[in-house]
């Protein structure tokens, strides 16, 4: 099979079976950060935390995380970000990112290159593909159906989905009066390293079915550490909240004990996370996966409005049966 590229205006020959994979790795993920930046149309992360999110994560899976490289130009031009999450199920994986360059799209590159990941899938025995949220650590919960080609892409190889999730986006413009520190009882302040273990035990006691924990756990680790806690006059925590954890922006996640809910102690957090936002010159906030009723509060109380919507997209994969 061969398809052609357009350099300027020449349209030059190439063949799609001298496209070789190579493994990501600290020489070549700049360019392949590179090659995400130039063709993600409503999205982008500083290098920082790409680098985080793939050769810093634990999970990833070199060999499927397939890297497309021209052979003559050497360079990137195609990506498959595959992690497996051994602590979610170990026959899954999920796509973290998936990208072809523009220039060598609808000429069968990306199809090839999930044939491929297909039958490695299968050599490992993986029985479900998820573009969707590698908890803790990913960028996106699902295809930001923005993305149309992507949607339409794996919906032609077969993936599904059954239900949407959303994030909110909130204006920053309103956010013009620094919270204060100590409000009806309670003082609000950004985690410092003494609090972190409380912290992190705080969420682990008060939310022990998911893995907030330790998505709060990797704010510990920006500078300043991006984690505001909230506590009594006991010095004890009673809530915190989380921002910029997945991209710089980001919002989430959040709790307060329940004992406490419902005396505005959530809001003052969320306040404090919107204040340092802006601090940081973004002008826009994006809650992270919002369900039920807590859309309708973000969206009576601070203007917040439902966008992006992801689709999390699953291909569970056939094997014949042996007899
Ligand atoms: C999705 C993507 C990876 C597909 O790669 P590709 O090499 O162009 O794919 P193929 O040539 O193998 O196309 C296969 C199918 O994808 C779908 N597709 C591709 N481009 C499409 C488009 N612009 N609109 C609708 N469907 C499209 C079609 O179903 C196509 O099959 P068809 O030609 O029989 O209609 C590529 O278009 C891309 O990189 N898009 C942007 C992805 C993105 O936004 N990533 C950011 C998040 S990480």
């Amino acid at each position: 099979m061969s398809y052609t590229k357009l350099k300027g205006s020449e349209p030059e020959p190439l063949i799609i079976d001298d496209i070789v994979y190579k493994v990501i790795s600290k020489d070549n993920v700049q360019s392949i950060y590179q090659l995400f930046e130039n063709n993600s149309r409503f999205f982008s992360l500083p290098f920082e935390y790409f680098q985080r999110g793939t050769l810093e994560d634990d999970d990833l899976d070199l060999n499927l995380s397939l890297i497309s490289f021209d052979p003559t130009l050497n360079k990137p031009i195609a990506a498959f970000i595959v992690v497996r999450r051994k602590g979610v199920n170990e026959n899954y994986c999920f796509f973290k990112g998936c990208v072809v360059d523009k220039q060598y799209r609808r000429q069968g590159l990306g199809s090839k290159m999930l044939l491929e990941l297909l039958r490695r899938l299968k050599e490992k025995g993986i029985t479900q593909v998820i573009y969707g949220p590698s908890v803790p650590e990913y960028w996106q919960p699902g295809v930001d159906i923005r993305n149309t080609s992507l949607y339409f892409f794996l919906k032609k190889h077969g993936f599904k989905s059954h239900r949407a999730i959303f994030n909110l986006t909130v204006s920053l413009n309103a956010i013009d009066k620094k919270p204060v520190r100590n409000k009806h009882g309670y003082i609000y302040e950004r985690v410092q390293p003494k609090d972190f273990k409380k912290t992190f035990e705080f969420v682990k006691q008060h939310f022990p079915n998911n893995t907030w924990a330790d998505e709060v756990n990797f704010s510990f680790k920006l500078q300043p550490p991006s984690t505001f806690i909230a506590k009594d006059e006991n010095n004890e925590i009673v809530g915190w909240a989380t921002h910029s954890q997945f991209f710089p922006g980001s919002f989430g996640p959040t709790g307060v004990n329940e004992l406490l809910r419902g005396k505005g102690i959530g809001t003052e957090l969320f306040l404090w996370c919107l204040w340092d936002i802006k601090q940081k010159g973004l002008d826009r906030c994006e809650i992270m996966w919002v369900e039920g009723n807590t859309v309708k509060f973000y969206s009576k109380t601070f203007g917040a409005y439902i966008s992006p919507i992801f689709y999390p997209m699953y291909k569970k994969i056939k094997y014949n049966k042996i007899h």
